[in-house]
């Protein structure tokens, strides 16, 4: 049975051109399924193998002959492209520089980044890793500040009949139901922080987005974890940085997006998909002159 997917029911199919197979077992090798498997030096196609192809496109892209191809779950051979040779990759100084150099950004200048940059954006955040492909995660992209407001404004009203909801006594109601790290980030974090962005809206200021002209929403289906979303949300942050521009990653707003199903068909987000987080883009408006060095809460080795 293949894998689950919103939009493909298949497992893919590999074809191999025996005649121009070189029986190197390269395509058997990298195989994570066990498909493809080298059988008295002769690559076989097993389709009853674990869950069958699940086109990833690895056998079409390490063989030698071009004699591999996969086709269904989206992919084919005319998705294939030269690789830049690895002079042209970013090197370890070069990612280490940029990553450094990163900050999340919350003052844009008035230029907007143009529709073909953040399609660019996209289709570089594509290029990352998904639990099982293809990806079943999408992008909303919201494009100039009018609209980036228009979906504040629906965000904050949100945030607004939440807070109706959220009073004092209602919070000391759940407190002995809550555990203490969840019902910290409730009242120390949450609370104050909806209160701020609905008093900011009421002065005109929109704290969720800043003055951002442009937003990218990550959502994903329900065949798949939020983690997808957040890694394709990564990969675009480093994308947009590699291009000159800045962002903040946006953790707030998708909650109440995903609440609101109008909302959602609005931004083009198919049914069932969940928005997971936003990132806003424009050009910054502030120059960090220094970096800093983080360390994550633990490291530890095993054994
Ligand atoms: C998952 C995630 C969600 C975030 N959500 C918000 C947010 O809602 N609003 C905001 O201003 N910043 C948000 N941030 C940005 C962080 O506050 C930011 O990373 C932090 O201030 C550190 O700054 P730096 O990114 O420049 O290192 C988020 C970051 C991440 C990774």
């Amino acid at each position: 049975m293949p894998v689950s997917h919103s939009l493909y029911n298949e497992a893919g199919s590999v074809a191999i051109d025996y005649s121009a197979c070189t029986r190197c077992g390269e395509c058997s090798r990298i195989c994570p399924t066990e498909v493809l498997r080298q059988e008295d030096g002769v690559v076989q196609v097993h389709t009853e193998s674990m869950f069958g192809c699940i086109a990833c496109g690895h056998c079409m892209m390490v063989c030698p002959a071009e004699c591999v191809r996969v086709t269904g779950r989206g992919i084919s051979a005319a998705d294939l492209v030269p690789l830049a040779p690895p002079e042209e990759r970013a090197d370890r100084k070069a990612l280490a520089a940029l990553m450094q150099a990163r900050r999340s950004v919350r003052r844009f200048r008035e230029e907007e980044p143009p529709a073909e940059l953040l399609q660019q954006i996209v289709a570089m955040a594509a290029s990352g890793p998904m639990g099982i492909p293809p990806w079943d995660v999408g992008c909303a992209v919201i494009a100039g500040r009018e609209r980036v407001q228009v979906l504040a404004g629906e965000v904050v009203n949100g945030y607004s009949g939440m807070l109706r909801i959220l009073k004092p006594w209602v919070l000391a109601v759940m407190r002995p139901i809550m555990k203490r790290p969840a019902f910290e980030q409730m009242s120390g974090f949450i609370v104050p922080l909806v209160k701020a962005y609905i008093e900011g809206r009421s002065q005109g200021r929109n704290l969720l987005f800043y003055d951002a002209p442009a937003v990218l929403l990550f959502h994903h289906s329900p065949y798949v974890d939020a983690s997808e979303a957040m890694i394709a949300c990564t990969y675009a942050m480093l994308a947009v940085e590699s291009m000159g521009l800045g962002t903040t990653m946006i953790g707030a707003a998708a909650p109440i997006i995903r609440r609101n199903q109008k909302l959602c068909q609005r931004l083009g987000i198919p049914a069932g998909n969940k928005p997971a987080i936003a990132l806003i883009v424009g050009y910054p408006a502030v120059q960090f002159r220094r970096g800093v060095v983080r360390h994550f809460s633990s490291v530890s080795s095993f054994g």
